[in-house]
């Protein structure tokens, strides 16, 4: 196992993260089969790790927290009040001592992330700038194309590029 892990040269949730994902979803009662379930929070993970590989200073381990955490509190509609709510509870879990191993800085940034992750904001901190990025390029489950110019790393702006020009733009709509 561990020599696929060097192998592949992916990233691996250190333990703490690892326990974190496997309870919170259950504790804080996330739906299944929606589009802001569990599946949401792993392709959020996912984009948010391929970017960090390509976006230099990105923690890979805010980014992880951030894709557990963004939409955690959200469970009634498109209200914007969710990303506050994240970040209350990340607040708490801090609190309680399940984040005792994130710098302070990580931490800010986390909190930065998951507070406004609703807004139309762009930002040059790396780790801010893939945690919104992971999250905006999912706008494709909705068959709308993300807008590069909503994208903050150079890697989330090449996938956008990509969308094909048919598909609705996303703009500033943001989830
Ligand atoms: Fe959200
Ligand atoms: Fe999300």
């Amino acid at each position: 196992m561990t020599e696929t892990k060097q192998q592949n040269n992916r990233w691996q949730r250190p333990d703490w993260i690892e326990y974190l994902w496997g309870y919170i979803p259950n504790f804080a009662g996330i739906p299944t089969g929606t589009s802001h379930d569990i599946g949401h929070f792993l392709n959020v993970e996912r984009n948010g790790l391929y970017l960090a590989r390509h976006t230099s200073g990105a923690s890979q381990e805010v980014i992880s927290l951030f894709a557990l955490l963004h939409d955690s509190q959200r469970h009634t509609g498109p209200e914007k009040e969710h990303g506050i709510r994240a970040d209350i509870f990340a607040r708490n879990l801090r609190d309680l001592g399940y984040l005792d191993a994130m710098q302070t800085q990580d931490f800010e940034n986390l909190s930065f992330a998951l507070r406004w992750h609703s807004d139309p904001i762009l930002t040059r901190e790396p780790t801010i700038g893939a945690c919104l990025d992971a999250d905006r390029l999912e706008l494709s489950r909705y068959w709308m194309a993300p807008s590069p110019e909503m994208m903050n790393t150079e890697a989330g702006k090449a996938i956008a590029m990509q969308f094909y020009p048919d598909q609705i733009h996303a703009g500033d709509f943001l989830k």
